[in-house]
């Protein structure tokens, strides 16, 4: 038998070597032990130093939340924020300061507070359109929200409400909209690159001077949004959207000026693409003008007349204008368009005066007073000028929200009660009666007038005034039947 115990291996012995390994083993296996434990010790520390951080950052977070919150409180207990203290100036210092340190979540948070607490926003807008003039008390303009996410808690159940915002020279890059009203919102001024609209509601909003490059409207509703002197190149906006809101000096998403793409894309624009020709009312000089031609696209027939015009101002005006028959049995075949009328179309947010020194005011009333023919005759008696001009806004405002110039005329053309009635003259489909409706629709769109049209599709260039009891029924989109805060004015010139 062989002793295992006497076998010599490089003169040790079996059990030699064993209890080497074992006594050099166990120290290496400790070391190596201890080794992972401090490496998970530290690791742990970072963890939760790193924890400590952000804990510590979001109790400053929320310390510099809630203090701004409690400033709130003090001064609208103490009156500081009622009306009389405008311009607001310590809420809005502590909104400022505050605003500059918070996160993005908390400025997405505090927009929300602010608009709760009828801070911003404060105006009427349920309707789509601004219908009052209050001045924001805590002013955004010059701040900073990019990457800011507003998005309703119950997604499209219940829209986030930050309608009539004005967001106005704000920088939003990357911010993100998710199922939110921004009803007549304004952006004027700011930027909004990259920022996605979803599911959200942009009736009415203003978009002037904005950089929207790469913005993603999603499929938000911008029925009568307003966009001009914009960069939308790059933007996602479906034809739908387009058809839906107006352009005027816009880089549209394919590269192009809006200008250029108006006249194929979509007839609503053309009433954006207006040059406005100063209005020359010499008295004494003769003068020779040409208007534009306007035609519809829906023509069938096309006559083209050219006749002078037998203005009461011994000037002589040469004129010639494409007038179109639509398909419709009840429109009217149009007669030329006379002297020179600087707008063409129905017009959106029309400043009077941006109107030659020409026109003037001739009525003014609101949508509750009464149009029957005994005032219409009366109306139509002080504005006896050859051109009128029929427009309507909120009463507060200044700018016309929807409105219209045309011959006299084409402005009274007669359809009495036939309900689908329009004659189509200066880019503009009019229909008058004295004893039952007045107003207009955009170029060859077809009306219902029940007694006043109630028509759809492009809504926001309708305009109807009830001439048969009640005083009013649209400006636009809103319907004001006999509201006394929407105002209908004529202006006239000759
Ligand atoms: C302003 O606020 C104070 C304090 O709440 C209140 O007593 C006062 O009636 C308010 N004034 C107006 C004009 O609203
Ligand atoms: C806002 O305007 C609409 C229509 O003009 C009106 O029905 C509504 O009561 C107004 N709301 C407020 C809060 O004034
Ligand atoms: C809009 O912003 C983009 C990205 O910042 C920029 O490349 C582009 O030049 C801007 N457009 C205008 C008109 O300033
Ligand atoms: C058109 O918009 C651009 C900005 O996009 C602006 O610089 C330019 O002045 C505008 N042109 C007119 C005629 O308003
Ligand atoms: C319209 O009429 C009202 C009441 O007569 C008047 O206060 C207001 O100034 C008028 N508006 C204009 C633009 O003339």
């Amino acid at each position: 038998m062989v002793d295992f115990n006497k076998r010599a291996f490089c003169h040790f012995t079996l059990k030699d070597i064993l209890s080497i390994i074992s006594s050099v083993a166990i120290p290496i296996a400790l070391a190596i032990y201890t080794a992972i434990g401090s490496q998970q010790q530290k690791q742990q520390a970072e963890k939760k130093q790193q924890f400590d951080f952000e804990q510590s950052k979001d109790l400053r977070q929320q310390t510099l939340y809630d203090e701004f919150l409690n400033n709130i409180y003090k001064l609208d207990k103490d009156g500081y924020l009622n009306d009389s203290k405008n311009p607001w100036a310590f809420a809005n210092a502590y909104y400022r300061a505050a605003h500059r340190q918070w996160d993005t979540i908390r400025k997405g948070d505090i927009i929300q507070f602010l608009k709760e607490e009828q801070l911003i926003g404060r105006n009427n807008c349920s309707n789509g359109c601004r219908t009052t003039e209050l001045d924001d008390i805590i002013r955004l303009n010059e701040l900073n929200f990019d990457k800011v996410h507003l998005a309703s808690e119950t997604g499209v159940l219940n829209k986030l409400n930050l309608q009539c915002v004005s967001f106005d020279q704000v920088s939003m890059s990357n911010a993100e909209f998710s199922s939110v009203s921004l009803n007549g919102v304004s952006f004027d001024g700011g930027r909004l690159n990259n920022a996605k609209f979803d599911s959200s509601s942009l009736l009415c909003a203003s978009f002037n001077g904005v950089n929207l490059s790469g913005a993603d409207f999603g499929n938000s509703d911008l029925t009568g949004a307003h966009f001009s002197n914009s960069d939308l190149s790059g933007a996602k906006l479906t034809e739908e959207q387009i058809k839906q809101a107006s352009f005027h000096n816009v880089t549209m998403p394919n590269g192009k000026k809006s200008k250029t793409a108006s006249s194929t894309t979509t007839k609503k624009r053309i009433a954006q693409t207006t040059t406005i020709m100063k209005t020359k009312m010499s008295t004494t000089s003769s003068s020779i003008s040409t208007t534009k031609t306007i035609t519809t696209s829906s023509s069938s027939t096309s006559t083209s007349t050219s006749i002078p015009s037998s203005s009461t101002t011994s000037s002589t005006t040469s004129s010639t204008s494409t007038s179109t028959t639509s398909k419709t049995t009840t429109t009217s075949p149009t007669t030329a368009a006379t002297a020179q009328l600087s707008l063409s179309g129905v017009q959106l947010n029309l400043d009077p005066l941006s109107l030659s020194s020409g026109w003037s005011l001739c009525y003014n009333g609101t949508y509750a007073d009464s149009l029957v023919s005994t005032v219409v005759a009366t109306v139509l008696a002080a504005c006896n000028k050859n051109k009128l001009l029929l427009g309507c806004r909120p009463v507060a405002n200044t700018k016309l929200s929807v409105a219209a110039m045309g011959n006299r005329a084409d402005v009274l053309y007669d359809c009495g009660s036939t309900s689908t009635c329009t004659h189509v003259a200066n880019g503009v489909g009019w229909y008058f009666s004295s004893s039952y409706s007045w107003g207009f629709v955009y170029g060859s769109g077809t009306v219902k007038r029940n007694t006043c049209d109630q028509a759809t599709g492009d809504d926001a260039y309708r305009l109807c005034w009830h001439t048969s009891d009640v005083g009013g029924y649209r400006c636009g989109s809103t319907l004001c039947s006999t509201d006394s805060t929407w105002a209908k004015v004529i202006y006239h010139a000759n």
